[in-house]
């Protein structure tokens, strides 16, 4: 069976059985703080279990792209070492809410496996949960009893918490698990060693494929669990060991899952996989990484400096450092083998052809970037590592590898493979210091205390939302809980009703009141967790159980809406102006401005900015009319022509927003025509990354008072030229004037110089044989620079110097100049000005027959003539 097919037979196998196939969220998560990445088939159903949503259906099933890089899940390391994690990675899996448990979801496992994949029973060993005393967690004997109803009973082997109780962060829900693991080492070797021996002891023969889990608490944030509203049947069976399973594999990467990326790596790097062992573990970590950066581009993530975008940027710079230090590549390469990634995923993921291009641009420019930090990072290593030979040291300081580690990206086991190229080593212990304090620094940034829910009423979970229609509505609190950071303590309150817009998409969340009838309390900001808005207050109600009036900030909510409006109006004008290949990156819509991130090549010209502008204006002079669908099918929306954005997650019914030929899906709030916008100006237009344009602009009552600014300074502009009638002109006119006098002014220092020098000569005394001129000036010293030419001429056979004190602008300065014969005779201006101008607190320098030096001291000046003349004349 090829993959695609073992795919197709499991979401068969489970639509069979009456489960609903559901796409796969995607991977890169907005509005959960507690994860960045899904690492789990369970995560876009995590609001149902918790009860926050309601059950669509009660089974599903599906396939799910999932990353596990951070957090709880995090195989990043053994990637490329072994030949079955993977950074990113398709789950398969089942889910029942309230349906089916532990019986069903065994059974249909079970039959799975062994009829429809046909897997040998006699390979396959299955684990269950043997309980934990101190939490009060009991052994899976039902589990167990179910198991040997398929089964023999030395099959089903005890498994401890850490293997056999599934929780997906440190807090939310969880439950024992029962995982069946499968033994594919040749029979030769299993009449030997005993498969069950092997089971969870990391031989890459004998592994987990498929994790079904029961789930049945939620953990809260002090560690304890709670009983959940309603069990839960979660499974994921990594999809990429099935098919090693089933195409009678020993490694992932040998299936067609990934050959067909192996050998175009192999081609494009020039090397054969299979022939060496650390050349297979970098062929493999290029493999995988390579998938993970193009998903995570094409669902919005870009590598960055910050939090998700770091992490793709980590595992980028990752494959770069092995392809670097196994694979002989010296420069960008990653970017090539993308056309082996869409022949191979293309067709079950249509957004990787679609952004072939971003996702091209965008790797080959941070690999180029990345290689500039290697050479920079080879070059400061060079340096640190002739200290050390020099100092005869065998040993170079830990930290100065963290600074190249911390401050230049420069990866530590090249650092330390450059080292042992030339017999050195690092100082861990003080490397490891460094890294324990930059731990403590980031921890002490980020830690956050955040309280247990306090349920005020059981009655009710979710809240309505009335915002779209209403600013004000009376409601009650459902629950609060306190969230500490940095020793500011804030509450978190989530209501049965309420009008206030949780930041989403993009657009901030509303501020505003809670009124009871006794007080009045602050809504600093509006935040959605786990689909419900969460209502961020500085102080809590005394009375909580009493009814209280939200309403929001109108004048703030009506300056965002107009912002938002603006956006989608902008976003229509770019598609129809620059291309259909312009695509929302994204989006920020506040009171005060909009930024909108797109894909676009060029920078966009000024005129192409007007066009747009005017394109913008265009729709809100025509005043059009929202044309607002809630809740209709997508399919519906789609129809009707509405853009939907990769790596945004929309359920089954979707909101459309439509102006004219703007459509677009969208939960935000809008302006009820386009007319309220008033003003559209773009402020700025910049590029953010390789391949995306931002830009930055004002709407409404900012628009106008950017305006304004603008006309008030033309207007002061204009009064600086007694209001002529054509200002450019005059300025232009201006400047060329300006232009001319400085020519002017030049020529006349040349001449005035010239008339000073001769002055000059005529003062000359001599001394020991030296003419000499001594002068004291308020001039620039630049003056003096002209006379050098006239001197030289004049002076070419005779010892002569001019030593100049200036006080230009309450600064002292000096000036020395030696005839050609004084030079040959062994005097030196440079060093005479550096000696005199001690005398002025200065220094300075020049050649050996012009020097200058400027200084502090005003009142050392005479002195300091007087010493260079000393110093020309003995
Ligand atoms: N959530 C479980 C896992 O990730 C089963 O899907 O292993």
């Amino acid at each position: 069976m090829t993959s695609k097919e073992i795919r197709k037979s499991f979401l068969d196998f489970f639509s069979s059985k009456n489960h609903q196939i559901v796409p796969s969220a995607p991977m890169v998560i907005k509005g959960d703080p507690t994860l960045m990445f899904t690492n789990a088939g369970m995560n876009q159903f995590k609001n149902i279990i918790l009860g926050n949503d309601p059950v669509r259906w009660p089974r599903v099933a599906d396939s799910q792209k999932c990353l596990r890089v951070s957090g709880k899940h995090n195989d990043l390391e053994e990637v490329g070492h072994d030949t079955y994690h993977h950074t990113m990675f398709e789950m398969l899996g089942n889910w029942s809410f309230g349906d089916y448990f532990k019986q069903e979801a065994i059974s249909l496992a079970w039959q799975f496996l062994t009829q429809v994949m046909g897997l040998d029973k006699d390979r396959l060993y299955v684990t269950i949960f043997e309980g934990v005393e101190s939490e009060g967690l009991e052994a899976d004997e039902e589990a167990s009893n179910y198991w040997k109803q398929h089964i023999s009973a030395d099959r089903i082997l005890n498994g401890n918490k850490h293997d056999n109780f599934w929780e997906m962060g440190d807090s939310g829900p969880c439950g024992p698990c029962s995982e069946i693991h499968i033994d594919l080492r040749p029979n030769s070797e299993r009449q030997q060693i005993d498969g069950r021996t092997l089971v969870n002891k990391d031989n890459p023969l004998v592994i987990e494929i498929w994790n079904l889990v029961f789930m049945q608490y939620n953990r809260k944030a002090d560690g304890t669990l709670e009983p959940l509203p309603q069990k839960v049947i979660d499974t994921g069976m990594g999809f990429e060991r099935l098919c090693m399973a089933v195409q009678g594999k020993t490694s992932n990467y040998d299936t067609d899952v990934f050959q067909p990326l192996i050998t175009f790596i192999g081609q494009v790097c020039n090397c054969k996989y299979g022939t060496n062992t650390q050349l297979d573990v970098a062929m493999r970590v290029v493999a995988d990484h390579i998938r993970t950066i193009a998903f995570a581009i094409t669902d919005g993530q870009l590598p960055s400096n910050a939090k998700a975008g770091y992490v793709i940027r980590r595992i980028l710079r990752r494959a770069v450092r092995y392809g670097y230090t196994f694979m002989q590549q010296k420069q960008a390469f990653m970017y090539k083998v993308i056309p082996a990634l869409i022949e191979n995923m293309g067709e079950a993921y249509p957004e990787l052809v679609k952004q072939q291009q971003l996702i091209t641009k965008v790797i080959k420019d941070e690999e180029e970037s990345f290689f500039k930090t290697l050479d920079t990072g080879i070059h400061l290593l060079d340096n640190i590592i002739n200290k050390a030979k020099s100092n005869n040291t065998t040993e170079i300081s830990g930290v100065d590898a963290f600074v190249l580690y911390d401050t230049y990206g420069f990866p530590l086991d090249l650092t330390e493979l450059i080292l042992k190229e030339n017999n050195l080593t690092l100082n861990y212990d003080d490397f490891n210091t460094e890294m324990q304090k930059q731990k403590e620094r980031a921890r002490n940034a980020t830690s956050i205390t955040t309280g247990d829910w306090i349920t005020i009423t059981q009655t009710q979970t979710t809240t309505t939302f009335v915002g779209y229609d209403n600013l004000e509505c009376e409601c009650r609190i459902l629950r609060y809980r306190s969230v500490t950071q940095k020793g500011k303590t804030l509450y978190q309150v989530v209501l049965n009703k309420t009008p206030f817009y949780a930041e989403m998409g993009g657009q901030v969340g509303d501020t505003g009141q809670l009124i009871s009838a006794e007080n009045c309390f602050d809504v600093l900001d509006t935040k959605k967790e786990n689909n419900l808005p969460i209502h961020i207050l500085a102080t809590l109600p005394e009375h909580i159980t009493l009814p209280f009036t939200a309403k929001v900030n109108k004048q703030r909510r009506l300056a965002i809406q107009a912002n938002h409006t603006a956006t989608h109006l902008l976003h229509s004008a770019l598609r129809e102006i620059l291309g259909n290949h312009v695509e929302q990156k994204g989006s920020f819509v506040s009171p005060s401005a909009l930024r909108f991130d797109f894909s676009h090549y060029e920078k966009l010209t000024q005129e192409q900015i007007f066009n747009i502008e005017h394109t913008v204006n265009k729709f809100i002079r025509n005043n059009i009319t929202l044309q607002e669908h809630r809740n209709i099918p997508i399919k519906q929306a789609q129809d009707m022509g509405a853009i939907a954005l990769f790596g945004e997650k929309y359920g089954e019914e979707v909101r459309v927003v439509k102006y004219g030929q703007s459509i677009e899906l969208c939960g935000g709030t809008h302006a009820p025509a386009t007319g309220n916008i008033g003003l559209f100006k773009i402020v700025s237009e910049s590029s953010i990354a390789s391949g995306i344009r931002r830009i930055e602009a004002v709407t409404a009552e900012q628009a106008e008072i950017m305006v304004n600014n603008i006309q008030r300074m033309t207007i002061t502009i204009r009064e600086m030229f007694n209001n002529v009638p054509n200002i450019v002109t005059a300025l232009t006119k201006t400047i060329n004037d300006n232009k001319d006098l400085h020519k002017q002014i030049e020529q006349f220092m040349v001449e005035k110089s010239h008339s000073m020098c001769k002055n000059l000569i005529k003062q000359a005394e001599d001394i020991n044989g030296v003419s000499v001129v001594r002068h004291t000036s308020n001039e620039s010293p630049d003056i003096f620079k002209n006379m050098i030419s006239m001197l030289k001429d004049k002076f070419w056979d005779v010892k002569f110097i001019l030593v100049v004190g200036t006080q230009h602008n309450e600064k002292p300065n000096l000036i020395v100049y030696l005839s050609e014969p004084m030079v040959n005779a062994g005097y030196n201006a440079g060093t005479i000005v550096r000696q005199a101008a001690k005398f002025i607190q200065g220094g300075g320098g020049g050649s050996a027959a012009f020097a200058t030096a400027g200084g502090k001291y005003i009142n050392g000046l005479d002195e300091a003539i007087d010493k260079a003349i000393e110093l020309a004349t003995t």
